[in-house]
């Protein structure tokens, strides 16, 4: 299962990559508000592709079919990382069938149904984001997407990677990987809760102390 990085703050990416744990990263125009204001983000996005060697979304403005393979096709030539993001609407959908005839790579975002997911299939994208957390927010179930998901695409056999998005704790990533999610996205702080654990902060301290009783080093 890949994990990517859904945050658009470099010194964060910067964090995970050097450490070897991100596959890839996903922003969108929220989290390039957080960390873009009076920069270019095209520039933004450059940076983000430097530094890690995967898919990096990068999602489009315009509502419109027409002016959405304009931004398309300019973020994809920024560099081969690029992922164009498009939205799950009409046209969101008829972008993402010819960006993907034109072999640039897509990430439908802002899905919330299984019948979303499956016209998402059909318009060929690369990737298909659930939004898990915000299914939650209004007392859904987001999990339950993702399984559904699974389950159509693997009865049909479409290529379309799973991308988990909105993920909002630890579990929601293993929930992901349990369900077979070919992906899962999440902001730094998830990341690195999947490593914490208090009986290894607990044991460690233990250890150390035990140690300490030796009197000496390695
Ligand atoms: C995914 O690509 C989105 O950037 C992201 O996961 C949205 O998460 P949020 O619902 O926490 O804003």
């Amino acid at each position: 299962m890949k994990i990517f990085l859904d945050t658009a703050d470099i010194a964060e990416i910067r964090r995970a990559a050097e450490a070897g744990l991100i596959d890839g990263v996903t922003t969108n125009p929220s989290l390039l508000a957080q960390v873009g204001a009076g920069r270019d983000p095209k520039a933004i996005y450059k940076e983000i592709c430097e530094t890690v060697n995967g898919p990096v979304s990068a999602e489009v403005i315009a509502t419109d079919k027409a002016t959405m393979l304009v931004e398309g096709r300019k973020l994809a030539s920024l560099h081969p990382n690029i992922v164009v993001k498009v939205p799950l609407t009409e046209d969101g959908l008829k972008a993402c069938r010819t960006l993907t005839s034109e072999g640039i790579r897509t990430n439908v975002t802002l899905c919330f149904s299984v019948s979303q997911a499956l016209l998402a299939a059909k318009a060929g994208a690369t990737f298909i984001s659930p939004f898990v957390g915000r299914i939650d927010d209004v007392s859904g179930e987001g999990m339950q997407l993702v399984h559904q998901i699974r389950q159509v695409y693997d009865n049909y056999g479409f290529d379309t990677e799973i991308l988990a998005a909105s993920l909002r704790h630890p579990t929601h990533v293993v929930e992901s990987m349990l369900l077979g999610a070919d992906a899962a996205t999440m902001p730094p702080k998830v990341l690195w809760q999947l490593a914490k654990h208090p009986l290894t902060d607990n044991g460690l301290a233990a250890f150390l102390k035990d140690w300490g009783k030796l009197g000496t080093t390695l």
